[in-house]
């Protein structure tokens, strides 16, 4: 058996954050922003939304898009790092719940903004080793729940939302993932970091006065790790599969800052028409970034039937992975 990406799909909020509108609340300038990130806008789910909420929507998206009866599901994985519930139950369980499914094994999985390709490597894993044959795959954020909107250095780059695929069972090798590298190191874990709330610094007043209940991130280390580690990722993948740049008909890296993906794009030498460039409107949303920018190219009809993806994300961890998957949907 291989595995096939069927469908994709994106859920947003419809809430707008605008770099206008994080003028008024720290110290930064729009200038600022687009210049050093390339972000202009960034989504925002409302009190009442939570993580499970925006990856049903895009859920549903995928799995109408696939042509598949939801009862056809027998595993769901979604990689988050801003769940429901810090430690149960998973926000893959809420989704589940929220499809009316009852008898489906799901968990969460946390790679920071590698999950999308950390999700298709264990996908990919669970059909060839003919255990599943139809699985709901989700990154989903919201990661304005982990943002401290009074830390300039970090309250720019995030956003929510959701990206939905369905990877399922095939015996058409045409169709299938061509491959999945993933990896991490866990050294540079202080670089990128959510600090409070877990077992090392547990919810204590002392620790929620110190804020470390949201993310921290030394950009500067980060970026420079970022930009070596995704021209490493995708040199690798395309060698170890005897393939070019030329080869790849859409390149789709982790939507962090346009300056990384401007750098890794022109030394790989990516045409920019070829290249996902989502960030200026949602900002960096993690798990998520990859699925919603796949989305919104198939949905703009940049994505076909057939055509090469090659995905490209690094994240908190630290984290890495490149995959080249096929896209196998109408
Ligand atoms: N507005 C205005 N000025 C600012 C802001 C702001 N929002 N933030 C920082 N500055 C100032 C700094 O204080 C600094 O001032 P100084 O020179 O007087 O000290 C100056 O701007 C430059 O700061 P740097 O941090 O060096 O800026 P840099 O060019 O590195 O850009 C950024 C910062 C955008 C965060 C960049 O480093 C980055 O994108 N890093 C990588 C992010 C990433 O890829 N993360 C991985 C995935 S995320 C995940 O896994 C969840």
């Amino acid at each position: 058996m291989y595995a096939a990406l069927k469908s994709i799909g994106s859920y947003v909020p419809s809430r707008v954050l605008s770099n206008f509108d994080l003028e008024k609340m720290v110290d930064t300038n729009n200038e600022w922003i687009v210049k050093r990130t390339g972000i202009k806008e960034r989504r925002i789910a409302s009190e009442d939304e939570a993580t499970s909420d925006l990856g049903y929507k895009a859920a549903l998206k995928a799995i109408e898009r696939a042509d598949i009866d939801k009862n056809e599901i027998d595993l769901i994985i979604c990689a988050t790092i801003s769940p429901d519930y810090l430690a149960m139950p998973s926000t893959a369980c809420m989704i589940s719940a929220k499809l009316g499914l009852k008898d489906v094994m799901a968990f969460d999985i946390s790679a920071a903004c590698t999950g999308f390709v950390y999700l298709i490597a264990l996908a990919k894993s669970f059909i060839e080793s003919n255990t599943k044959k139809n699985i709901l795959i989700i990154g989903a954020e919201k990661l304005s729940s982990i943002t401290d909107y009074t830390d300039r250095t970090t309250c720019i780059l995030f956003g929510d939302g959701a990206g939905a695929a369905i990877i399922s069972a095939t015996e058409d090798k045409n169709e299938a993932i061509v491959d999945v590298m993933a990896s991490a190191d866990g050294n540079y874990g202080d670089l990128l970091i959510t600090p409070g709330c877990g077992s090392k610094n547990p919810i204590r007043k002392e620790n929620l006065e110190q804020n470390l209940q949201y993310m921290k991130m030394k950009g500067n280390e980060v970026f420079k790790v970022a930009v070596k580690t995704l021209t490493s990722d995708v040199v690798a993948i395309l060698e170890k599969n005897s393939l070019t740049s030329k080869d790849v008909d859409v390149f789709i890296p982790h939507q962090a800052n346009y300056r990384i993906i401007e750098a890794v794009r022109t030394k790989l030498d990516f045409p920019v028409e070829k290249t996902a460039l989502s960030v200026e409107k949602y900002g960096n949303t993690s798990s998520a970034s990859i699925p919603m920018a796949m989305n919104d190219l198939y949905e703009s009809g940049q994505i076909k039937k057939g055509d090469l993806m090659l995905l490209d994300a690094f994240g908190g961890g630290f984290t890495w992975g490149s995959a080249l998957v096929r896209f196998a949907g109408n």
